[in-house]
C-alpha cells in the first residue's frame, strides 16, 4: 500500500542498526504500526510482537500480516455448497492456477492453506457480481469529468469494492470466515483497491483525469505472510500513548510516529471507510473528497504545540530497554528536544543518532502545498537505553 512513511525501504537500515546494537530476541513494541511493515519484519527477525495504531485500516494490516500464522485454512467457507459448487468448475481452477504467477516466482504458495486463499480471492475478485453500494455513490465517477463526482475510482471498481466489502460483512456475521481469516481478506482488499485508487499516493485529493493504475480492474494479490513457531504476536488499535502504560515491559520500543501535522486519518479517509465498513450507520460525509468525522483519531504527535509532550509521556511511560526511533530532518519535533528527552529518560552515554539520505516521498498535494527545498530527506535513527 502506498503509505505516506512506509518504511518498506528503510528495513536494511533498521536491520544493519539493530544488528549493530546486538538487539536479536525478546518482545518489541511497534507502536505506529502503519502498514506494519516493520511489525512484520520485526516477526520475521524472531521477535515477538505488540503492533499499534489509530487506525482501523492499519489493525487490519497487523492483524494479517503480524497476527496471522501462516495461511489460514478458510475450512467453513471451502465446505460451503455455494463454494463448492464453483469449484468444482474447471475454468475456475484455471483462473486460479495462473493468476498468482507472478507472485509465486517470489515466494512459495504451494500450500494447501495458500490454494484456499487463492481460490477465496478469485471467487472474490472474479466470479461474484459486482454492484453498486456507498462506495459506488461516494466515490466514483463513470466517466472523467461528470461534475461533482469525487474520481476516487472508477464505477467498475467501486461497484467491486462495494461487492467484496459487503460479502466479507455477511461473511463476517454469519461465521462463515474466522477473525484471522477476515482481516486477511480484508487487508488484501484495501492494497488492491489502493492499487487502482485515482490518487497520488494519499486520498487528500483525486485526480481530476484518470491515472493509468485506476483504469485497471482491481484484482487480489496473494501476500507474503511471516510465521513464527510459538511466538504469539498481538496488534491493537488506539492512541498508544494512552495504551502504553498497560502494555507491559518491552526488550526494544519502535517509535515511528508522524512527521508533520497531517493527520492520517484525513489523509487515509477511504481506506479507513473500507476497513470500517458503513452497514451499522452511514457517516455523514463533507466537503470535496467526501471527509468522513474523525476527531478520535486525531494525533498529538501531529500538532506543533503536543507533539514534544507526547514524546515525553512516550518515553515517561514506556517500560523498555531499548528505544528507537525514526523521524526525518523536517519533523515538527526538534532535533534538540529529542536529544533532550532521550538523555533524560536514558542513559546518556548510550544515546546515538544516525542518518542516511533518501529520495522524498511526494504527492500532487505536497506540491501544492509545500515548497520543499529538494528531492532528498535525511531519515535518522535515534536510540537511547532506557533507565
Ligand atoms: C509514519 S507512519 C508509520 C509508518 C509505518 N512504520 C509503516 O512502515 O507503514 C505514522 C503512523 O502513526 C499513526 N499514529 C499517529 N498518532 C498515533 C497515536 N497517538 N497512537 C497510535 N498511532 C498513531 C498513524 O495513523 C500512522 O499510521
Amino acid at each position: 500500500m502506498r503509505y505516506i512513511g512506509n518504511k518498506n525501504k528503510l528495513l536494511p537500515f533498521i536491520d544493519a542498526f539493530l544488528d549493530d546494537m546486538g538487539i536479536e530476541r525478546g518482545r518489541a513494541l511497534d507502536a505506529f504500526a502503519g502498514t506494519a511493515t516493520v511489525g512484520r519484519y520485526l516477526k520475521s527477525r524472531g521477535m515477538e510482537v505488540v503492533t499499534c495504531d489509530i487506525l482501523s485500516s492499519s489493525y487490519a494490516f497487523q492483524r494479517a500480516y503480524v497476527v496471522t500464522n501462516g495461511y489460514p485454512s478458510f475450512s467453513r467457507l471451502i465446505a460451503d455448497s455455494n463454494f463448492q459448487s464453483v469449484r468444482e468448475d474447471g475454468s475456475f481452477q484455471q483462473m486460479v492456477e495462473s493468476r498468482f504467477a507472478e507472485q509465486e516466482e517470489l515466494f512459495d504458495t504451494s500450500s494447501d492453506e495458500a490454494r484456499a486463499l487463492k481460490e477465496v480471492l478469485v471467487y472474490l475478485d472474479t466470479v461474484l457480481a459486482s454492484h453498486a453500494g456507498f462506495i459506488t455513490k461516494n466515490y466514483s465517477a463513470p466517466h472523467e469529468g461528470q461534475e461533482g463526482s469525487r474520481m476516487y475510482f472508477t464505477e467498475a471498481n467501486a461497484r467491486c469494492i462495494d461487492m467484496i466489502r459487503g460479502q466479507l460483512h455477511t461473511w463476517q456475521k454469519g461465521g462463515s470466515v474466522d477473525d484471522d481469516e477476515f482481516h486477511l481478506l480484508l487487508a488484501c482488499l484495501l492494497e488492491a483497491a489502493d492499487s487502482v485508487a485515482n490518487t497520488t499516493g494519499v486520498y487528500a485529493a483525486f485526480v481530476k483525469t484518470w491515472q493509468s493504475n485506476a483504469l485497471r480492474p482491481l484484482k487480489f494479490k496473494i501476500p507474503l505472510l511471516v510465521s513464527s513457531d510459538n511466538r504469539v504476536c498481538e496488534a491493537l488499535q488506539g492512541d498508544v500513548n494512552q495504551l502504553i502504560p498497560k502494555l507491559g515491559s518491552f526488550d526494544l520500543l519502535y517509535l515511528d510516529p508522524p512527521y508533520n501535522t497531517r493527520q492520517y486519518s484525513a489523509y487515509y479517509h477511504v481506506p479507513e471507510l473500507i476497513a470500517e465498513g458503513w452497514f451499522d450507520e452511514e457517516p455523514t460525509l463533507r466537503g470535496k473528497t467526501g471527509l468522513v468525522p474523525d476527531e478520535h483519531k486525531k494525533s498529538q504527535w501531529s500538532s506543533r504545540t503536543d507533539c514534544v509532550f507526547a514524546l515525553e509521556e512516550m518515553l515517561k511511560n514506556a517500560d523498555a530497554t531499548h528505544v528507537l526511533l525514526s523521524y526525518n530532518n523536517e519533523g515538527i519535533i526538534g532535533e534538540n528536544d529529542i536529544e533532550r528527552l532521550f538523555k533524560e529518560f536514558g542513559l546518556t552515554h548510550t544515546y546515538q543518532r544516525v542518518g542516511r539520505d533518501y529520495k522524498r516521498y511526494r504527492s500532487d498535494s505536497d506540491n501544492q502545498a509545500r515548497n520543499y527545498k529538494g528531492n532528498r530527506v535525511t531519515e535518522y535513527l535515534y536510540y537511547v537505553r532506557l533507565k
